[in-house]
Order: structure tokens, then sequence, then C-alpha cells
């Protein structure tokens, strides 16, 4: 029993090894970011103050994985790593098969070539930008099947990443089951802004596609981020462990890709996990042509062994608990400021509502991309857009997508900031939203062919 009543939590760690950061003058940043084509992908890091840009493979280690990384096995084949990631990913999420990929788009591509036909669809709750392509280039078309909500920054829903059974029932009726190469679900779900998918809808869609022979692949890249939702929100999951609530999830899917660099606490790693025979006899032949062997797929041994220590640490519940309470910190901050944020607070980030800070941009003034900008130049605080410029163009017409939700993401690395970091990017979040009305936008300049959202040059309109 917990005898001591606590107000608040605090992190479950203690600062063993700090590495410096670099403050700039506003005049230093006004040259950088014009440099960087006001695309805070192109900035240096050693020009970013704190680094909000993403939670991946950004995150800090801890002794404990250290300590393993000393412990690689780096032989070619059958390194005793990855026996040791074998384990605990039958351990904790529960798939019989593993195939270690170098991060998470490593086992995009190999379910994508190994399950799509070209001229099928795969359904999903919402896109992510490299699951969709790896889809687009095997020949598939990728069809959103998440809840209307989902797409409305302000609608508050405790599970926003639901599929819509209906859409996806809408689906199979309209081009046939045996058209559909199999549906993914992501949880949480990014790009809605790390909303979570609760255990009731990841069993109706499991039962709705075996049902009709469609297989499920989980996109577990945030997954524990899931599970610690569904154990505060969702009914009869308050007294599970994180742990057996993986478990459950994961059991409603057929197959799941994973990058590590999230949830699982490393900087470089990730997998693709199944149940079916015939899908790893193809998986363990392809990863061969396009990651390594299929004992290392790309990964040193002590990165396996980083991941498979990252696995148990990550699933702790007062681990989540600080690292999604960080992420309300922040968000709640906000909120009692009036800054517009999408509703409720996601997992690993804050998503700015662009279209609330600039009514007076068209989305191709490029909103989102405007304000990450903005940000920088107030505080060299580095965020990412995630509006028009990452949904990029309809393969069919060649023309924007026009997503409806223009944001841009303030991302927690996880273990790496402290509260007073939080504290200085609330103020300038806030100064940023004060200035807004003055604001004129951008203009592209140069536009990659894939995931333009990386490479793309802008300026100043
Ligand atoms: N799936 C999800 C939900 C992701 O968020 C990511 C990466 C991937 C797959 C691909 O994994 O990067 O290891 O190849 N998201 C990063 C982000 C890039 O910043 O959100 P990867």
């Amino acid at each position: 029993m917990d005898t001591i009543k606590r107000r608040s939590w605090a992190e479950p760690f203690k600062i063993k090894s700090v590495e410096p950061l670099r403050m700039t003058t506003r005049e230093e940043r006004e040259i950088t970011i014009r440099e960087a084509g006001y695309n805070t992908f192109l900035l240096k890091s050693k020009d970013v103050y704190i680094d909000l840009l993403t939670d991946s493979g950004t995150n800090a280690m801890s002794d404990y994985q250290w300590a393993g990384m000393m412990l690689g096995d780096e032989a070619y084949a059958g390194s005793e790593n990855y026996y040791n990631l074998e384990r605990m990913v039958k351990e904790y999420y529960g798939y019989k098969y593993l195939v270690p990929t170098h991060q998470g788009r490593g086992a995009e591509n190999l379910i994508s070539h190994i399950l799509i036909k070209p001229g099928q669809y795969v359904p999903g709750n919402m896109y992510f930008t490299t699951t969709r392509l790896h889809q687009e280039l095997s020949g598939g078309t990728f069809v959103d099947v998440i809840i209307d909500e989902a797409h409305d920054a302000q609608a508050e829903h405790p599970f926003k990443g639901n599929v819509d059974l209906n859409k996806f029932e809408a689906l199979i009726k309209r081009v046939g089951a045996e058209k559909i190469a199999y549906i993914t679900i992501g949880a949480t779900v990014n790009m809605a802004g790390g909303q979570p998918i609760s255990m009731e809808n990841l069993r109706s869609v499991y039962q709705l596609a075996s049902k009709n022979n469609i297989k499920v692949v989980f996109d577990a890249t945030r997954a524990m981020e899931n599970a610690f939702f569904i154990k505060i929100r969702e009914r009869g999951y308050e007294k599970k462990t994180i742990k057996e609530i993986l478990l459950e999830m994961c059991s409603y899917s057929d197959a799941a890709t994973m990058s590590g660099k999230k949830d699982l606490l490393v900087n470089i790693g990730g997998f693709l996990a199944m149940n079916d025979d015939d899908v790893f006899e193809e998986a363990r032949n392809m990863v061969v042509v396009y990651e390594g062997l299929h004992t290392y797929g790309g990964l040193a041994g002590r990165d396996m062994e980083a991941m498979a220590r990252g696995i148990e640490e990550a699933c702790q519940f007062n681990h989540l608990q600080a690292r999604i309470g960080q992420v309300e910190y922040v968000g709640n901050r906000l909120i009692e400021l009036g800054v517009p944020i999408v509703r409720p607070i996601g997992g690993h980030a804050i998503f700015l509502d662009a279209k609330k800070f600039y009514p007076q941009l068209e989305q191709l003034k490029f909103p989102a991309q405007t304000l990450a900008a903005e940000l920088y130049l107030d505080s060299g605080i580095r965020a990412m857009e995630r509006g028009i410029v990452s949904a990029g163009r309809s393969k069919e017409t060649g023309d924007h997508y026009f997503p409806k939700l223009e944001l841009v993401r303030l991302t927690f690395p996880r273990r790496v900031y402290t509260q007073a970091h939080c504290d200085v990017t609330v103020e300038s979040v806030y100064e940023v939203w004060k200035n807004r009305a003055t604001v004129k936008g951008l203009k592209m300049i140069y536009e990659p062919k894939y995931l333009r959202f990386f490479q793309a040059r802008f300026e100043k309109l």
C-alpha cells in the first residue's frame, strides 16, 4: 500500500550523464533558418536549442541499456543479442516470429512487398508518411478508415484513433475482400495527434477482418503508450498491467511493424513480427536483400541488445506515466494560455493548430511550415510540420493532398528534457501566438519527389 499521499508524479530516474545545449541569438537564427529553406529538417542540430522535431531515435538510454551495449555479440550470424530480442518480443508482444530491421520503415518495406499485389487496397486508421509510401510503391492504394473525429482538431473523444467499422465494411463491400491486401492499425495514431485506439475497437476490427479473411498488420511503434491510455481510460482495464494490455492488443493482429526508436528507448532499431509461417518464410528471405541476415536485419548486436532491454523498461507504468505526464503538462499549460492545440492531448507530442494561428494564410501558403519556422526564430526550439507539406501529392492526379489538419508537432523525446525546458517551450509558443497577426506565410521553391517534407525548401512571402 502506498501510504504517502503524493500530490504529483516525478520522473522515475535521475540524470547521470549530461549533454550541453547551445543557445543562439535571433540574428543568428534568422540566417540559419533562411539557409535551411525554412524547413526545420534542414537545420543543423548544433543550431537548435530544444529539439522537439521528433521522439524518434532521440531518447535517452538507461545505464542498463548502455551496459547491454557492451555485451554486443557482433557475429554475422546467430548473434546472442538476436535471441534475447526474439525472447523479449515473444514475451511482451506475443508474436511467434521475429525479423529485425534497421528501423520501422524497413519492416514496412518487407510487409508491403510480401502482402500487397498491385491494384489492391490497404485501409488504415489514418496514413503515416513512410507506411503509405511503401504501400504505394508496392502497387497498393491506401484508404483512410479512421473515425471522423480524428480529422477534427477540437473533437473530444477518448479514443480518437478508432477505426470507423462502417467505413471499413463499406470498403469491403465496394471493392471485395480479395482486393484488400490487409488493414494497418496504428496505435497510437501519430498523424491524428498521438491519439489512442480502444481495446474494444481493436477487437472489433480483428473480428470483422478475420470474418473476411483480411489480415491485420499492427503498427506497434507507440503501442505501449496506447496501452497506458487504455489502462487509464477504458473500463475493465484499470487493474491490468501494461504488459497484459499490450499482449491483448497484439493478439488482435497477425503481424506487427515496429520502429524501436520510439517506445523502445533506443537510437536505432526496429522489427517485423508475425504469427504466420508463410509470411515469416518470405520475410526471412527478403530481409537478406534489403537489410541484412535474418539474425541482425541491419542492426549491430549491441543495438538489438539495447532494444531488448528497452522493451522491459518501456513497459513499466511509472515510465509511461512520467513520459505521457510530461506531454500533458505542456499541453495543459498551453490550453490555460488559450493556445489552440489538438484535443485531447496525445501520447508523444503536442500538436499546435496552425490554421487557428494563421487564419489569414490559405493552405498553399503553408501555415504549419510557417509556424514551425516562427517558433525556431523566437527561441531556437525545433518542431515539425504535419500539414500539407507532409501530406504530399496524390499518386493518381499529382495534386496536393489537402489534409483537414494543418499542425505543428512539438514532439518529446523520452527521458531527455526537464520540466524547466517544458516551461521555456510553453513561453516561446505563447510569444509566437501573440505575434500571429502579422505573419505572411511561405512559398515552396524546391519539392522532392518522395516524402517531400524532409527536404523541401521555402522562401518567405
Ligand atoms: N510508424 C509510425 C507510427 C511512426 O511514427 C514512424 C516514424 C514509423 C512508422 C517509421 O519508423 O522512422 O523507424 O522508419 N515516425 C517518426 C516521427 C519519423 O518523427 O514521427 P522509422
